[in-house]
């Protein structure tokens, strides 16, 4: 027999997809920062934050709001070449396909861009955009310089590296937003709209607040950490459920399994 716990374990596999975007407080403030920033004259702006904080799913959030309104394209991952990149790019700007074997001209488009300021504004979300070298940052900002084309460049920093202390990005951005991890309360109100959305009442129930407070330790408040320690949870619970049912509550998930499961995933050094 199938487990309840098997649809909350799915309920926290990591995705990016926009059905499964979350009103929480960091979130809303973030996209109203970022709908404002899109109305002001600026070129590009920044979004960026910790591995795991909601980038990409904000961005997808954003583009589906506003892609009635505006013109607004997601570029996920980098291409794997600056010259699929433009190609990518002349797509959106021209709506027209170029043959695989021709180039994009990087004058020319700046020129198509100059052209279209007063006409179109389009917007192009850039993802994973540490993953762009300078030169390519350096081409950005040119036809963002045209400024029928503005830039919403997000990337993530990492403990080690001060990304935008790097002299491009100091430079040419005018508008900041950053991304952090989750408050207790935020978090708290992720993991049970995540389990009501699929209608796990029960479950969500069962997750009381020291509980919760215990997984925003674990797990710092970063919500891709907070994924793979529900999974986890749930993943225990299952295997109680299926074969030592005399040793799980189900009204209440007992902080045991949330320590257990922090063990498994190296939170807790034995
Ligand atoms: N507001 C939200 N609503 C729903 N899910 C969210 C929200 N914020 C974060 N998440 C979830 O947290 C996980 C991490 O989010 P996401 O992939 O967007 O992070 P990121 O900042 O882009 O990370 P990286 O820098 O590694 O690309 C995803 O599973 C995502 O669905
Ligand atoms: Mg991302």
């Amino acid at each position: 027999m199938k487990s309840r716990y098997e649809a909350a374990k799915q309920v926290f596999i990591d995705s990016v997809d926009f059905e499964d975007y979350i009103d929480l407080n960091s979130s809303v403030a973030a996209y109203k920062q970022l709908e404002y920033s899109l109305d002001k004259p600026l070129k590009m702006i920044l979004l960026f934050g910790r591995p795991g904080t909601g980038k990409s799913i904000l961005l997808n959030h954003i583009q589906q709001k506003l892609k009635h309104q505006r013109e607004i394209y997601y570029f996920d991952t980098p291409a794997v070449n600056e010259k699929e990149f433009f190609h990518k790019l002349f797509k959106v700007l021209t709506q027209k396909d170029l043959p695989n074997n021709t180039e994009v001209n990087f004058s020319a488009l700046v020129e198509f861009c100059q052209g279209l300021r007063g006409k179109r504004e389009i917007v192009i979300l850039l993802d994973e955009a540490q993953m762009y070298d300078t030169e390519m940052m350096e081409k950005i900002r040119l036809l963002s310089d045209s400024r029928a084309v503005k830039f919403v460049i997000s990337l993530h920093k990492t403990e080690d590296e001060d990304l935008i202390a790097k002299e491009h990005f100091k430079s040419r951005i005018w508008e900041v937003i950053e991304l952090k991890n989750a408050s207790r309360e935020d978090q708290a109100t992720y993991i049970h709209k995540k389990l009501l959305k699929k209608n796990l009442f029960d479950i969500a129930n069962s997750i009381k607040a020291k509980e919760m407070k215990m997984i925003h330790h674990f797990t710092k408040g970063n919500y891709r950490e907070c994924n793979k320690l529900l999974f986890t949870i749930f993943e225990i619970c299952e295997h109680y459920d299926k074969n030592e049912s005399a040793k799980i509550n189900y009204t209440h998930i007992h902080s045991k399994i949330i320590e257990m499961s922090a063990l498994k995933l190296g939170y807790i050094n034995v």
